[in-house]
């Protein structure tokens, strides 16, 4: 199966962020993004579980073609659409 996730974003979503247990979408069709909101059932995608261990700035992938998932690779530099002049 080639099945490609929804591009929730063409930049990533940086949030400060406390220690815990969180799940990155990776179906991209979360209302809660970057995080899992239930809506990849029967996709065939999965959240990834991540543990951030301290408090500190992370910069999730929004568009779910990061080859480093969940965090951004900065791959979203290479779909369409994307312009420079978006990143912050
Ligand atoms: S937002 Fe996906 S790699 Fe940057």
């Amino acid at each position: 199966m080639n099945k490609k996730p929804v591009i929730a974003g063409l930049r990533s979503i940086k949030l400060e962020m406390m220690p815990g247990e969180y799940y990155w979408c990776a179906c991209g069709k979360s209302k809660n993004q970057p995080f899992c909101d239930g809506s990849h059932r029967g996709t065939g995608f999965f959240p990834v579980k991540t543990v951030i261990t301290e408090k500190k700035l992370v910069k999730w992938c929004a568009c779910k073609h990061t080859l480093t998932p969940p965090f951004c690779d900065h791959s979203h530099r290479n779909l369409e659409g994307y312009t420079p002049k978006e990143e912050m």
